[in-house]
C-alpha cells in the first residue's frame, strides 16, 4: 500500500542505472564487444527498485533477467546507450553507469560481410562519446552522478582521476587485480571515493550485496 511505499528510501526517486557490454558493429555478422556480463548493473537497478525508486535501466546486450518493477531499454552500442541516456537524464534524480561502454568503434561499418583476404586485415576504429562525461556536463546541482573505474593498475590515481575529471559525486573502484572481482564473476570488491576523495573500502560479497552497499553510499549523500 501507499503508506509502505512512501516510508521507502528512495520513494519518489527517479533513476538510471546502465548496465553490460556494448556491441560495436563491424559488419552485418561482426562486432567488437566486451565481456561484461550486466550482473552488476542489473543487481543495481534492482536494488534501487526494491528500495522504492522509479528505475529506469538501460541494458546493453546480456542474458541477465531485471526485476519486473522497473522500466528497461534495451541497446546494442555506445551510440544507441548515448541516445537512451541523454534523452531520460534530466528527469533524473540518480544516475548509477556501470555499463562496459566500448571506447572506440570501427570508423566505418561495411554493409556487407567483409571476405577473407589473402593480406592481414587492418580496422580503422574511432573514439566513441563518453557517456558518463557528457552526462557530468549537463548535471544540475540536485542531481547525483555515480561512475564506475575499472583499472589493472595505479588504480586508485585513475579512479580519482574518473571522478573529477567526469564531474561525479561517487567513484566505484573495481580494481581486477581482487580475485573474485570483475566482469563474469557473482561477486565483487569494491572501494567508493567521494566528491572529498574519502575512501571507503568493502569486501567481497555477492554482486547484491554489493549493490547494497552502493545504494547506501548514495542514499548518505542524498539525505
Ligand atoms: N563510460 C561511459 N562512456 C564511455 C566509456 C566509459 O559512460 N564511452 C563510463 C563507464 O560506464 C564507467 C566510467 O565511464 O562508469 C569509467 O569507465 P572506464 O572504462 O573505467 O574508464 P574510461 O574513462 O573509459 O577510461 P579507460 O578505459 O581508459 O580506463
Ligand atoms: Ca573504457
Amino acid at each position: 500500500d501507499n503508506s509502505i511505499k512512501k516510508s521507502m528510501p528512495f520513494y519518489g526517486k527517479t533513476v538510471m542505472v546502465s548496465a553490460g557490454p556494448t556491441y560495436e558493429a563491424i559488419d552485418p555478422v561482426r562486432f567488437i564487444g566486451n565481456h561484461s556480463s550486466g550482473k552488476m548493473g542489473f543487481a543495481i537497478a534492482d536494488e534501487f527498485a526494491k528500495l522504492g525508486a522509479d528505475v529506469t535501466l538501460i541494458a546493453g546486450p546480456s542474458t541477465q533477467k531485471a526485476n519486473q518493477n522497473l522500466k528497461r531499454i534495451d541497446i546494442i552500442s555506445a551510440q544507441d546507450m548515448l541516445n537512451a541516456c541523454s534523452s531520460i537524464f534530466d528527469n533524473t534524480d540518480i544516475t548509477v553507469m556501470c555499463a562496459a561502454v566500448a571506447d572506440y568503434k570501427p570508423k566505418v561499418v561495411s554493409v556487407q560481410k567483409i571476405k577473407k583476404q589473402e593480406n592481414n586485415l587492418t580496422l580503422e576504429l574511432e573514439k566513441t562519446t563518453d557517456i558518463l562525461a557528457s552526462l557530468g556536463k549537463n548535471k544540475k546541482p540536485h542531481q547525483i552522478l555515480v561512475g564506475f573505474a575499472l583499472e589493472t593498475n595505479d588504480e586508485e590515481n585513475y579512479a580519482k582521476g574518473k571522478l573529477e575529471k567526469k564531474n561525479l559525486d561517487l567513484v566505484i573502484l573495481n580494481s581486477l587485480n581482487d580475485k573474485g572481482a570483475g566482469f563474469k564473476s557473482d561477486t565483487n570488491k569494491i572501494t567508493i571515493f567521494n566528491k572529498a576523495l574519502e575512501k571507503t573500502v568493502f569486501d567481497m560479497k555477492s554482486k547484491t550485496e554489493v549493490a547494497k552497499d552502493i545504494c547506501e553510499a548514495i542514499l548518505k549523500i542524498i539525505k
